[in-house]
């Protein structure tokens, strides 16, 4: 990939990224949010943390089947935005919902199933974005590192949970994130077979076993993840 096309590339990603809150403020600022702003801001916010958490989750999954690797330096990016978008729907469930009455809030939380749901993945989605820069990948490890964010894919499925429980009957849209879900699980998990029936073969046919992707260094230290490592760019 050329540097020209990389930059174009970025910045198509961060207009993308940016349009839901630049939409949002221009329909403020003209006053068109629909007869419920409240609703549409909330809805709307939600919605976009879902599309960007499942659009970060989706770069590994695009490398596997298209076989390009650059798409995995936005995961990050992604991510940081889902997580930004949610703090807002959050903020507007504690604001505007509730202003700041905890004791309400906790009785949300406890009585209303799809609320729960909803802050079980804000709350694992937090580590995730405080653990996403460089100086923290290298001070958990590869490996941990690589562990823990595999808890972005029980946060997709806990906000299209709270979608599938929140969404009035005959509300399309949840299927479809959780189709979207399914589909980007479905690929790691046959990449993730396919890998280890390779890695298996040899010893079936009692040759010696190649080591797991990612260990092949001395000592069987996992390698750094896809942003931390140049070879890879
Ligand atoms: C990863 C975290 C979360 C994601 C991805 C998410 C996503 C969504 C989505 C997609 C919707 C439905 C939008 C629509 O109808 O078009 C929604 C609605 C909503 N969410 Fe969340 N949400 C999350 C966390 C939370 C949290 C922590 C709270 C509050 C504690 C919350 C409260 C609400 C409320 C009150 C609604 C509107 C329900 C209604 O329309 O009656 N969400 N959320």
């Amino acid at each position: 990939m050329t540097a020209r096309l990389r930059i174009s590339v970025k910045v198509l990603v961060w207009a993308a990224c940016l349009s839901p809150i630049l939409y949002l403020a221009r329909g403020w600022l003209i006053d068109e949010l629909t007869a419920n702003p409240i609703d549409y801001l909330t809805d709307t916010l939600g919605e976009s943390a879902l599309v960007l958490l499942l659009a970060s989750l989706a770069m590994t999954p695009i490398r596997i089947v298209v076989g390009v690797s650059w798409p995995i330096h936005f995961r990050r990016l992604l991510g940081l935005f889902a997580f930004f978008y949610v703090c807002l729907h959050f903020s507007m469930w504690i604001l505007v919902d509730h202003f700041f009455n905890w004791g309400q809030m906790l009785e949300d939380i406890v009585k209303r199933p799809y609320i729960t749901v909803g802050m079980t993945a804000l709350t694992l989605l937090a580590p995730l974005a405080a653990t996403s820069t460089k100086a923290m990948i290298r001070r958990l490890g590869g490996a941990r590192w690589r562990l823990l964010h595999k808890l972005a894919y029980v946060v997709a499925g806990l906000a299209v949970l709270h979608f599938l429980w929140l969404a009035k009957a005959g509300v399309r849209d949840p299927y479809v994130y959780a189709g979207v879900l399914a589909l980007l699980l479905g690929i790691r998990f046959w990449d993730w077979s396919r890998r280890r029936m390779a890695r298996l073969r040899p010893a079936l046919a009692g040759e010696p076993v190649t080591p797991p992707l990612g260990q092949e260094r001395a000592g069987g230290r996992a390698s750094a993840p896809p942003m931390l490592d140049r070879s890879k760019r």
